[in-house]
């Protein structure tokens, strides 16, 4: 499955045995139209207000209607400046930006007062997950609800006037410095409601909360819970945790709770001579290799050599009840260990809960997690703690177009005390060695997964690979090395009553489209490396990199892109129908500033509002280049277009002039 291939010899085997044949000539087509194609779709100014209705490009009726995509909107230019641009009858407004008031009695926003006081009420920095949770719980309200929002990360030199760059960030930073930005990560809660076709903050709200890295203490519940690996010197019970940081994108359970993810936990510990009994998982983690924050410097428990177990309490899945601001959130060891990216929940015909999740990093999996017990929906008691037991396993896909879920269960085929796992827990604290002795696929950086509600189908967000070697390619991972990233589609069993089967132990597979620009000439791409989508697909249709994705209520996919830099253009959200004529047809809709990802799709339940996180703006140009930027200089000056104010993360409420449903 995953052996090494002739490039050039085996592409057209690739594409025959996992595009599926007939995408493949669609994605060859694509290229040959592609190239025939003089149409210019570029180049109309499209600045907008972010604090006012979005300015537009005049429409282009034309290309509407001879689409065969049912989506309708006007496609955004691609391009890169310092605004944001939805299309034609649609106005973006920020809704929230760093610093901005979160909790009764938070100051607001100012730029030379950022101190973990003000911080731990505020709204934090670099906004990904976004979820919106209805009010009154178990409504399906789309003008009034709960928005939760992560906090995935932090750049002190974008957050302070006197720290130049990221390696004083990392080398000198003062502890108020440090301070601040741990109040600053995390995640925040917000209670909004729309009123007059815009949507605004409830100041004051009792369901108001921030979740920081040094205030919020959470307990680790499931097998590994107590556990001597979780326990250190501060907690000799191996279940009390501070906080959480780098918490990147989430999910939200049927029963209203929130899940919170935290990734790239290993960039905050230093240290590399750890004690054997840690070697394995430390180096699987790169802990201590690829450090971006200096909070070992103030905070003792974040040096991995001094407290070997530390580390082991970060990168897990945390839920959270929004609707109790009282709430303690939990860490769910069952869902295991790695660099989580989202974790996205849908009922299999039993009732039991899947839980969809990506390990972000280059040659990392994509897994799942079973419930052991259903869904109780008129029991909400009984589903409290559902998610601390049940079964995880690790994708691996074989090259027939079948997707076998492999389960980690201790004592199971290699998880024993042989190779390192005395217990469940041991499996679960090692989740990517396990996975690795199971034999699972080696990916491209699994994002988001997640299950299309009208189909039931699959999609998996594989964002990019440039550590893949040439020739180490196969059907699910096609190029190496993949600057660009693709789509992958999964499906569950369909069952009799037409449901899909999201429990069963084996799915197909298919691949649904290959990023990048589809418009390159072809004696500079070589055909393995080649974008593939519908041949429709317009000059500002393609992307790059692809992050997280969500579903509109007529199961069209949205797909948010954290990589556009890498060609030049700014990041932004595409959209596009899954089956039918329109299938792979992305259409650009919404484009951020410069420097920023896009992250956090999130629709109200009626459509009507689609909220984004534009995340890190202004850190750099539209090649990716950020020397030199800092606090004082940021290539956008998002939100606020103020001569002394930063680059903010904010997020954005995306609306039709005439409250009509999106697409
Ligand atoms: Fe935080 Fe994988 O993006
Ligand atoms: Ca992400
Ligand atoms: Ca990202």
């Amino acid at each position: 499955m995953n052996g090494m291939a002739d490039e050039s010899a085996d592409f057209q085997d690739v594409l025959d045995a996992r595009l599926g044949r007939r995408a493949a000539l669609r994605g060859l087509g694509a290229l040959a139209a592609g190239f025939a194609l003089s149409r210019e779709t570029e180049g109309s100014e499209h600045l907008s207000d972010p604090r006012a209705p979005a300015s537009t490009d005049a429409p282009s009726a034309a290309r509407v209607e001879e689409s065969c995509s049912s989506l309708r909107f006007t496609e955004v230019p691609q391009g890169a400046d310092d605004r944001v641009h939805v299309p034609p009858g649609h106005a973006a407004h920020v809704l929230i930006a760093w610093g901005d008031p979160v909790v009764a009695g938070a100051p607001t926003f100012d730029a030379r007062s950022v101190t973990r006081a003000r911080q731990e009420l505020q709204f934090g920095t670099e906004n990904d997950f976004l979820a919106f949770l209805p009010l009154p719980r178990g409504s399906s309200s789309s003008t009034h609800g709960l928005l939760c929002a992560n906090h995935e990360g932090s750049r002190l030199h974008m957050m302070f006037a006197d720290v130049p760059n990221a390696a004083f960030a990392l080398a000198e930073a003062d502890r108020g410095h440090v301070e601040a930005e741990m109040a600053a990560q995390g995640h925040s809660v917000l209670e909004i409601e729309l009123a007059e076709n815009r949507w605004r903050v409830v100041p004051g709200s009792r369901y108001a909360r921030r979740i920081t890295a040094s205030s919020t203490w959470m307990r680790a519940t499931g097998p590994a819970a107590g556990h001597p690996r979780l326990v250190t010197r501060e907690d000799p019970t191996g279940t009390r945790i501070l906080g959480t940081f780098n918490c990147c994108a989430g999910g939200v359970t049927p029963w209203g709770t929130v899940l919170v993810c935290e990734e790239n936990f290993n960039k905050y510990f230093a240290g590399s001579a750890f004690p054997e009994s840690e070697r394995r998982n430390h180096e699987r983690c790169a802990i201590g290799a690829e450090m971006e924050y200096g909070w070992h410097r103030h905070f003792p428990r974040f040096r991995a050599e001094e407290e070997p177990h530390e580390p082991n309490r970060y990168g897990w899945v945390i839920e959270y009840d929004p609707y109790d601001p009282t709430s303690e959130p939990k860490k769910r060891t069952a869902l295991g260990r790695f660099k989580h990216e989202g974790a996205t929940t849908v009922l299999a015909p039993d009732g039991r809960v899947v839980v969809y999740m990506g390990d972000d990093d280059e040659h990392e999996f994509v897994y799942r997690f079973v419930t052991e017990r259903p869904w109780n929906a008129a029991d909400p008691a009984a589903n409290r703690d559902l998610l601390d037991a049940g079964t995880l396993s690790v994708a691996r896909f074989e090259p027939d177009g079948r997707l076998l879920w492999l389960p980690l269960v201790h004592g199971a085929g290699p998880l024993t005390g042989a190779n390192g796992f005395a217990s469940q827990a041991d499996v679960l604290i090692e989740a990517r060695s396990a996975a690795s002795l199971l034999g699972a696929t080696r990916m491209d950086r699994p994002e988001d997964v997640e299950a299309n509600p009208v189909s039931g189908r699959v999609y998996v967000m594989l964002t990019n690979n440039t550590k893949r070697k040439a020739g180490d390619f196969d059907g699910p991972n096609p190029r190496a090395p993949n600057r660009h990233g693709h789509v992958l589609e999964l499906m569950p069993p369909a069952l009799r009553s037409g449901e899909r089967d999201h429990g069963a132990s084996e799915f197909g597979w298919e691949l649904f489209l290959r990023a990048g620009d589809p418009f390159e000439r072809p004696d500079v791409t070589e055909i393995a490396q080649r974008a593939i989508y519908h041949p429709d697909v317009t000059r500002d249709g393609w992307f790059t990199c692809p992050d997280n994705t969500t579903f509109d209520p007529l199961g069209r996919m949205w797909i948010a892109t954290d990589g556009g830099a890498r060609k030049g253009i700014a990041d932004g959200v595409w959209a596009t129908d899954t089956l039918g004529p329109g299938r792979a047809l992305t259409r650009r809709f919404f484009r951020a500033p410069v420097g920023a990802e896009v992250c956090g799709p999130c629709f109200t339940p009626d459509g009507t509002t689609l909220f984004v996180a534009v995340q890190h703006p202004g850190e750099s140009d539209a090649r990716g280049r950020s020397d030199g930027v800092a606090f004082a200089n940021p290539t956008a000056r998002f939100p606020d277009y103020e001569d002394d104010h930063p680059a903010r993360s904010a997020v954005v409420a995306i609306r039709r002039a005439d409250g009509g449903p999106l697409g």
